[in-house]
C-alpha cells in the first residue's frame, strides 16, 4: 500500500472520552509517523459537551464535518445530568443515534476476544471462556430505536419496532461474508417465536444462506442466547442479530473479555464509517487518569483496517498485545502496579514505532520520561 493521506474527524465526546481519544490519536500519529502516512484530525463537538456549547448534541458543523471525512474516531458520550432526568427533551444519546442514521451507518461489528493473559480478570471460570472468538454485526439504524414512538391519550407510550427486507439483507451480507473468511458458522439471534419483525429476519437470513454454502448457520432465541453466551462462549463464530438485541448481548459479551475497556468497535455503511470503543463515558473516572485506552486504540485499529492498511493495524494491535503481556495496564487489570492512561497510550505508541526495547521502555514510561509522541 503507497502512502495514504486521510482526514479523521475525532469526536472526543464526555466523560473519559478525550482521555481515551488521545491516546488513540497518539497510536494513529505513531502509525502515519512509521510508514509515512498523512492523517489530518479534525476535532469536532457531539454529546453532552456539544449541548453546553451549541444546545444541540450533534450540530450541523459536526455532521457535515464527518459527512466530508474518510473516518470519524468517537470516544464517549454521555452525562448523568441526563441519565437520571427523564423528561430531558434533548440529550447526548441522540447526537450519536442521529449521527449513525444521518452516516448511514447500518452495521455496528464488535469483536470479542477473550485474551488468556486476561483470563484471570474474567468473572467468568476460565475454562469456560479461554479460545472464545466472536464477532458481533448488530444491525444499527433500525427496529426499536428508530421506529415510531410516542404517547398515547391515555397516557399509554409505544415504541414500534419495524425491519425492511432490505435492511436485513445489507448487513446479512455483511455478516455471512466475514463468516466465510473465519471459521464458517453464522448464528441469527431473534425472537421468532413471538415478534413478526423477527420472522422476517429469519426469511431473509434462511435465502441468503443458498449464497453462502460454506457457512453453518444457526439460529437462537435471544432468551436462550443470553445463557449460551455466558455457557459456552465458544460455541459463537458471527453473530448477527437486530439493533436492541444486539445492543444487549454485546454489552454482556464484552464480561468475556474481562474489561469493557478493551472493545472497540466499527459502526460501517456504504460511506463514510465510525470507530468507538463499546464503553460509555464512565463520567466518575474523568480526568482521574485510570481510564483504560485500549478499546479506543484498538478502535482506531479497525479504523486502519477499513483504510486497508492491514500493515499498520497490525503494528498497533501487536503494541497492545505487548502492552497486555508486560502489564502495562490501568489500574482496573492491573491493581497491584497500575499504569495511567496518558502511560498505556504512551507504551503503545512507542511499541508501534519500535523505538526502544520493551523493558527499558516500560521503565521510561514508569519515570514519566516517555513524553516525546
Ligand atoms: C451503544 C450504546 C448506545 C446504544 C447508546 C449510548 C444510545 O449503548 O452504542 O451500545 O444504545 O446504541
Ligand atoms: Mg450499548
Amino acid at each position: 500500500m503507497g502512502i495514504l493521506s486521510k482526514r479523521i474527524v475525532v469526536l472526543p465526546g464526555d466523560g473519559i472520552g478525550p482521555e481515551v481519544c488521545q491516546e488513540a490519536v497518539r497510536a494513529l500519529k505513531a502509525v502515519a509517523d512509521k510508514f509515512g502516512h498523512e492523517f489530518v484530525f479534525d476535532y469536532q463537538l457531539m454529546g453532552a459537551c456539544a449541548i453546553d456549547a451549541t444546545g444541540d448534541p450533534l450540530p450541523a458543523a459536526t455532521l457535515e464535518a464527518c459527512r466530508a471525512a474518510d473516518a470519524v474516531l468517537l470516544g464517549a458520550i454521555g452525562d448523568p445530568k441526563y441519565d437520571n432526568n427523564p423528561s430531558a427533551q434533548v440529550r447526548p444519546e441522540q447526537g450519536l443515534l442521529r449521527l449513525r442514521k444521518s452516516l448511514g451507518l447500518y452495521a455496528n461489528i464488535r469483536p470479542v476476544t477473550a485474551y488468556d493473559r486476561l483470563l484471570e480478570h474474567s468473572p467468568l471460570k476460565k475454562d469456560r471462556i479461554q479460545g472464545a472468538d466472536m464477532l458481533i454485526f448488530r444491525e444499527l439504524t433500525g427496529g426499536i430505536y428508530f421506529g415510531e414512538k410516542g404517547r398515547n391519550a391515555d397516557g399509554s407510550a409505544y415504541d414500534n419496532c419495524t425491519y425492511s427486507r432490505f435492511e436485513i439483507e445489507r448487513i446479512a451480507h455483511r455478516a455471512f461474508r466475514a463468516a466465510e473468511t473465519r471459521r464458517g458458522k453464522l448464528t441469527l439471534v431473534d425472537k421468532a417465536n413471538v415478534l413478526e419483525t423477527s420472522r422476517l429476519w429469519r426469511e431473509v437470513v434462511q435465502d441468503l444462506a443458498l449464497q453462502y454454502p460454506k457457512v453453518l448457520v444457526d439460529y437462537l432465541f435471544v432468551d436462550n442466547a443470553a445463557m449460551q453466551i455466558i455457557l459456552n462462549p465458544r460455541q459463537f463464530d458471527v453473530i448477527l442479530t437486530e439493533n436492541m438485541f444486539g445492543d444487549i448481548i454485546s454489552d454482556e459479551a464484552s464480561v468475556i473479555a474481562g474489561s469493557l475497556g478493551l472493545l472497540p468497535s466499527a459502526s460501517v455503511g456504504d460511506e463514510v464509517a465510525l470507530f468507538e470503543p463499546i464503553h460509555g463515558s464512565y463520567p466518575q473516572a474523568k480526568g482521574k487518569g485510570i481510564a483504560n485506552p485500549i478499546a479506543t486504540i484498538l478502535s482506531a485499529a479497525m479504523l486502519l483496517e477499513h483504510f486497508g492498511l492491514q500493515e499498520e493495524a497490525n503494528s498497533v494491535k501487536k503494541a497492545v498485545d505487548n502492552a497486555l503481556e508486560q502489564g502495562v495496564l490501568t489500574p482496573e487489570l492491573n491493581a497491584k502496579s497500575p499504569y495511567t492512561t496518558e502511560q498505556v497510550g504512551s507504551f503503545v505508541a512507542y511499541g508501534i514505532l519500535d523505538i526502544l526495547d520493551c523493558q527499558l521502555h516500560k521503565n521510561n514510561i514508569a519515570l514519566g520520561l516517555s513524553t516525546i509522541i
